[in-house]
């Protein structure tokens, strides 16, 4: 039994806002640690009697928020980020899929599988829902690199039978793949990972891939589905033109059984209020991108329409699409795409989405995302005085100024230390002073 106690400005955001939950703030608080889970949060001054005795790490003038949830990122697309010129399905013939045709290879699905993990950590991310490539030795690249550092991930290998010469499965090769990765990636000795059933959007699949990925779903019950929805207006053209009896593209999934409370669809940028009635109803959620949706111009996600109809909501970096693994500067963008839409986005809930809200749509929200007594140990010290202009910006701001200005002017560079499981496994400092 190891206990630790530490000193900073607390923020967690448990249950939403937008539906009448309350931040927990503490300026002046303790967080004790023991055996990877979290035995206490709260006031410092309420604690301390208590917890007598238990070593302090004192980390004043920061802050401690629950490690950030990426619901949508792509590991294999890490070195396309910031790719030149084009629209969704244009980018990703010209930019991705040549890209992901190398993970065939698996030492450098090595390579990048480690580069993706450190990156994450190095943004205060201590857990992603990830897309693979259509290889399942990517998958097995990315797994071992997450257990290495005991990270929460869930992933998956991507299904597309209908993919380019150079990246495609089969049915019956996806199937046998997808399955044998659920067998060996499940149970004791495991670590913390999760399997996602991995289609990668309607149009690269065929009919019988997609009603085999919704069997696959349906037979266990532990895994997710996650693909892509509604993202851009090309793309919706160009499956409503394939499915022409279908209601809408969310329509063309739901056939194939793969909507339901296990289902994360990324974007859905374009939705109808009958398409969001219908995710609502089947408890599905949305990996909210604005990065990603600014960079390839894809258009504005209305969060206040996912609000209407009562949708789980969490945030994606969706790199390489998207322009940064920090879900802060992530934060930042989906503020200025709510400005665009009218709304706007109050920091503390947008800490709820980039925290517990994407546990949730992840299924781990007694695990993960708010540093309740009980939850795993995964948590990110911030420092809101990391750059001049910050220090000056935040200095006498109360707790969500702060974090809104850390949304707003802050990244990587903000982050001090990420720990995982109670373990810290990024300290810029090291990292700066192992640099001189
Ligand atoms: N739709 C299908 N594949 C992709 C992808 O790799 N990135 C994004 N942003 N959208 C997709
Ligand atoms: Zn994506």
């Amino acid at each position: 039994m190891t206990r630790t106690a530490y000193r900073a400005a607390l923020l967690s955001v448990p249950e939403d806002p937008a539906n009448g939950g309350v931040a927990q703030a503490h300026a002046d608080g303790l967080l004790v640690v023991e055996d990877g889970h979290v035995v206490a949060f709260g006031d410092d001054a309420a604690l301390a009697e208590r917890f007598a005795g238990v070593p302090v790490v004192d980390l004043s003038g920061r802050i401690i928020v629950p490690g950030f949830v990426d619901a949508h990122v792509h590991y294999p697309q890490t070195d396309r980020i910031a790719s030149h010129g084009e629209q969704l399905l244009s980018w990703l013939e010209r930019h991705i899929f040549p890209e992901e045709a190398r993970f065939g290879d698996r030492a450098h699905a090595d390579t990048i599988a480690a580069v993706f993990c450190d990156e994450l950590l190095r943004n205060g991310t201590t857990s992603a829902l990830v897309f693979a490539t259509v290889h399942e030795t990517s998958v097995d690249a990315l797994f071992e690199a997450a257990l290495a550092r005991d990270m929460r991930l869930v992933s998956g290998k991507v299904l597309m039978d209908r993919g380019p010469e150079t990246l495609h499965d089969t049915v019956a090769g996806g199937r046998a793949a997808t399955e044998a990765l659920i067998a060996r990636w499940r149970g004791r000795g495991r670590g913390r990972l999760g399997y996602a059933v991995t289609p990668r959007f309607a149009l690269t699949s065929s009919d019988a891939q997609l009603a085999d990925a919704g069997a696959i779903l349906a037979a266990h019950g532990h895994v997710l589905l996650h693909t892509h929805l509604a993202e851009n207006h090309g793309e919706i053209a160009a499956v409503a033109g394939r499915f022409a009896d279908a209601v809408d593209y969310l329509d063309v999934y739901d056939r194939f059984g793969l909507v339901g409370a296990r289902s994360v669809f990324a974007h859905c940028v374009h939705m109808s209020d009958r398409a969001m009635a219908r995710m609502a109803g089947a408890g599905a959620g949305i990996a909210h991108c604005p990065t990603s949706n600014l960079f390839l111009g894809s258009g504005l996600f209305d969060l206040a329409q996912a609000d209407r109809h009562g949708v789980r909501v969490g945030i994606g970096s969706d790199v390489g699409a998207g322009t940064t693994f920090s879900i802060l500067a992530t934060l930042g963008e989906a503020y200025k795409v709510a400005q665009l839409r009218g709304a706007t986005l109050d920091p503390l809930r947008a800490l709820h989405l980039a925290t517990a809200g994407g546990a949730a749509v992840m299924g781990l929200s007694d695990r993960i995302g708010a540093l309740q007594p009980g939850q795993e140990a995964d948590f990110v010290v911030l420092d809101p005085a990391a750059t001049p202009l910050l220090a000056r910006r935040t200095r006498g701001a109360s707790l969500a100024d702060t974090l809104f200005a850390l949304q707003v002017l802050g990244d990587d560079r903000v982050v001090e230390r990420t720990y995982v499981a109670g373990k810290c496994l990024y300290d810029r400092n090291q990292v700066r002073s192992a640099a001189v």
